[in-house]
């Protein structure tokens, strides 16, 4: 599955993922690690046809700013590349993060602070390999603004949305990554990332 998994954006049959299938993926990610056990995630599940257009509207106006911060060669690259499927797949999923869950003893936060991010974050790579499993497809969407999202999905104060999921079934996952099949970056060497002992090494 993790060979398998992909950030799904054009491959949406347009199909709804049922509820029985959704709660068995939210499950999955429901069971990830968290720091001292503080589970800050909440899952939104947004189906509204209207919510999901205007979120849509949105992020494409975030896409027009991207591609416009860009030098005309690199510009052009990204022009074909899709960033999301927000209407076609008929779900999004905003996994937010609450820093206030479990009180101010959170038994492992104290000195890396950012440990309550990274429990949700984990919670969605799980969410994420899980809907690979059902032939579920997942993409995430981070080209908004945080305060626009927070507004439109009415957020309590102190909650903060960390990823839009668009989340349907798919027709087939790629083998390769998109942003590799447009040539925006590709992945790097295992040799390259793995270091023996320090840094530098
Ligand atoms: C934190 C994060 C934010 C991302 N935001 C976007 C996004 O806004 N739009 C998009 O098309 N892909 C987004 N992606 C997907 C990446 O482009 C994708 O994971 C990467 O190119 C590798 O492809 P793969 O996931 O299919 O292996 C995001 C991924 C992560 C982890």
């Amino acid at each position: 599955m993790i060979r398998r998994r992909r950030d799904v954006r054009a491959e949406f049959t347009g199909e709804v993922v049922d509820d029985a299938t959704l709660l068995r993926i939210l499950d999955a990610a429901h069971r990830a690690p968290s720091v001292g056990n503080s589970q800050p995630w909440d899952f939104v599940v947004v189906r509204k046809p209207e919510t999901l257009r205007q979120f849509a509207a949105h992020v494409a106006g975030k896409r027009r700013e991207f591609r416009d911060s860009l030098p005309p060669e690199r510009a052009r690259t990204f022009e074909p590349i899709k960033i999301e499927g927000i209407t076609e797949s008929g779900t999004g999923i905003v996994v937010t993060h609450d820093d206030g869950r479990g009180g101010q003893h959170i038994l492992g936060r104290a000195s890396v602070p950012e440990t309550g991010l990274y429990s949700t974050i984990l919670a969605i790579q799980n969410l994420w390999l899980a809907a690979t499993a059902e032939g579920v497809g997942v993409g995430w969407v981070s080209f908004y603004d945080t305060a626009y999202l927070t507004d439109l999905i009415a957020l309590p104060p102190g909650v903060r949305p960390v990823a839009w999921l668009c989340t349907g079934p798919v027709h087939e996952f790629q083998q390769v990554p998109d942003l590799e099949r447009f040539g925006w970056r590709d992945r790097r060497a295992l040799a390259d990332a793995v270091h023996w002992e320090n840094y530098r090494q």
